[in-house]
């Protein structure tokens, strides 16, 4: 949440840290702003609402100067205003900075400089933490040991980067808890919270770590700890290209990245996938390779569609490897005081490796004697790093504020563990292989499901007059129907719930009423005959039911009102197939209602905040 970039180099500054303001916007976009350096002023400009507003407010009145900085918001403390929008200055004005992050100690710090005779201009905690170093820098003189003091003063997480007119050629940066790196190029540095404002300039990165400032000038990059001992930084090579970044003639990113997924699960199951000798080949477990056969539990934990991922992960790992499972919210995991029993393997799930809640639930879990994995997308991001070992998803950026090829990936490297661990207990050869062959054909499954496109937009006209939606689904498919919901409700603003298809009998369906979209997963596995008694129910309360049914069903049609139909696979699969017809269908009623899919209203790509 949140995006920072800084600049120091030859070229105009505004322009560098506009590009990679829109880059960064998926984080947030409530609100953006800038500030440069030019004849030892410092020139700020700020907009409400996404980067085109400063944009537009630069047109009218352009800054010059070859540093600055940038940030575009997502609100935490303070509402989306002009005032609340970053860069925050100093009671000096000499002060510039753009902050990633909370700090938590931020009224006790604006009490004490308030005290000190200190005036607020907004009400966010980024400004006390500025205030807080101008008011060191004001009674020392030095900078950085304003910076460091004051850095150790916060609690909470920051990802900073900071301009001051008296250093007209010196950027600093600093985090913890919030990503940053620092990209090198020919003229000079680019630094931001993710890659993809940097990619444009240069790949020769170093990533800092938690507690770390990095301060930037022609003389070089000089890194240290808060407490000014010096640190080395290693210059690693970013793996990433613009076109990973950009739209490549697609309509948005939500579409893009719906699109990819045939491609995408090509490339992470590429080399993991040993379909000759019917094996799964996970690298990212090595280290821990001598224990896969001994783990007596799993615990699986994310939020959000990583959380549907894991509840999906649950009943694979009990169905395909036999060990007893358990799925928690990370948010509610790390206060739980959970009991680690040993031999236990636990999963975090996270696409951008960086959301708050499950870094904290890792991080209890690994405290109290978990072996832990990251089923991670982001590469190098703190979960990724903080783990004892893990699987990389390597679909390539998710910029599409709502998840969709990372779910995908997830689900199939759930799939690939629980297949990997069930081999070293009790799933044979010839059924592991099977598991393995069905995989491999995913790809063109899915790219089959993408078809159904046409079918859906044809009934999203009449379906997103419905406020109110039901998704049902059974088994692994549960999980299914409440990523479906999630996806209509993100992007659509339409409100819809995911059920256990049996559940909704006892309670939820007093709501059905007369065309009540009813969406109901009706793949033809062991519950089948079941749902179509589920929809029987709808039917007689006169739900009008979406069925998402397996092709070659000829049942389905005499008791669904529309059937959608995905190729067939093994019933622990399926999950990969059904899902494409839903992103589609939250995809196309979003648009119908003239959302913007990108950027749903008060939402953010990467949760950094609890
Ligand atoms: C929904 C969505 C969110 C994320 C959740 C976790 O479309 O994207 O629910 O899944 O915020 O994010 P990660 O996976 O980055 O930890």
């Amino acid at each position: 949440m949140c995006g920072i970039v800084g600049y120091l180099g030859a070229t105009n500054a505004s322009d560098v840290l506009l590009t990679g303001l829109k880059r960064l916007e998926y984080r947030g976009y409530d609100s953006a702003g800038l500030a440069t350096i030019h004849d030892g002023q410092l020139h700020v400009r700020r907009a409400v609402g996404p980067v085109d507003q400063l944009q537009e407010s630069l047109t009218k009145s352009p800054v010059r100067g070859e540093i600055g900085i940038g940030h575009t918001r997502w609100a935490t403390h303070g509402q989306p205003s002009e005032q609340n929008a970053h860069p925050h200055m100093d009671a000096s004005g000499r002060i510039a900075l753009v902050h990633n992050g909370v700090i938590e100690n931020h009224s006790s710090i604006r009490n004490f400089l308030a005290d000190e005779g200190i005036q607020f201009h907004s009400q966010t905690d980024t400004e006390c933490l500025v205030q807080l170093i101008g008011f060191f820098y004001g009674r020392s003189g030095d900078l950085r040991e304003s910076l460091e003091l004051a850095l150790q003063e916060v609690r909470g997480t920051f990802g900073i980067a900071l301009v001051c007119s008296d250093h007209p050629e010196t950027l600093f940066s600093a985090r913890r808890g919030s990503p940053l790196l620092v990209g090198i190029t020919a003229e000079g540095y680019v630094i931001a919270s993710d890659p993809h404002a940097v990619v444009a300039h240069t790949s020769d990165v170093t990533y800092l770590e938690d507690d770390e400032v990095a301060v930037l000038s022609p003389a070089g990059l000089e890194a240290t700890t808060i407490h000014s001992v010096a640190v080395e930084k290693r210059i690693e090579v970013l793996d990433l290209s613009l076109a990973d970044v950009g739209l490549s003639g697609h309509a948005n990113y939500m579409e893009k990245e719906i699109r990819e997924q045939p491609e995408s699960l090509r490339e992470m199951m590429r080399g993991r996938l040993d379909v000759t000798n019917g094996r799964i080949v996970l690298g990212g477990l090595t280290e821990i390779e001598r224990d896969l056969a001994h783990f007596q539990r799993v615990l699986l934990f994310g939020c959000g569609t990583a959380w549907h991922a894991a509840l999906i992960g649950g009943y694979l790992f009990e169905t395909l490897a036999g060990i007893p499972t358990t799925v928690q919210y990370a948010s509610e995991l790390r206060y739980r005081n959970p009991l680690i029993e040993e031999n236990t393997l636990a999963v975090a799930m996270s696409q951008s490796g960086e959301t708050a809640d499950t870094l904290a639930a890792l991080r209890e879990v690994k405290l109290k004697g978990a072996t832990c994995l990251g089923i991670v997308n982001t590469v190098g991001s703190s979960i990724a790093l903080e783990t004892d070992a893990g699987v990389y998803l390597h679909v390539g950026p998710e910029i599409g504020v709502a998840s969709t090829k990372a779910f995908t990936a997830q689900v199939a490297v759930l799939t690939m563990m629980a297949c990997d661990l069930g081999r070293r207990r009790r799933l044979s050869p010839e059924q592991t292989a099977n598991v393995v062959h069905e995989l491999a054909t995913m790809p063109e499954k899915i790219a089959e499901a993408l078809e159904t496109e046409k079918q859906i937009q044809s009934l999203v006209a009449d379906l997103s007059q419905h406020d109110n939606w039901l998704y049902l689904g059974r088994g692994v498919n549960f999980p299914v129907a409440l990523e479906g919901a999630l996806k209509l409700k993100e992007i659509s603003y339409i409100h819809a719930e995911g059920l256990p298809a049996a559940e909704m009998k006892h309670g939820p369906i007093a709501l059905i009423d007369k065309g009540m979209p009813v969406v109901v997963i009706a793949v033809q596995d062991h519950t089948y005959e079941k749902v179509l008694s589920n929809i029987e129910e709808v039917r007689s309360r006169k739900g009008r039911v979406i069925a998402i049914a397996t092709q070659g069903d000829t049942q389905i049609g005499e008791v669904a009102d529309e059937v959608i139909f995905v190729p067939p696979t093994i019933p622990a699969l399926s999950p990969l197939v059904t899902t494409i017809p839903l992103q589609w269908l939250a995809y196309h009623t979003a648009l119908h209602r003239g959302c913007n899919v990108d950027k749903p209203r008060n939402l953010a790509k990467s949760v950094t905040v609890e």
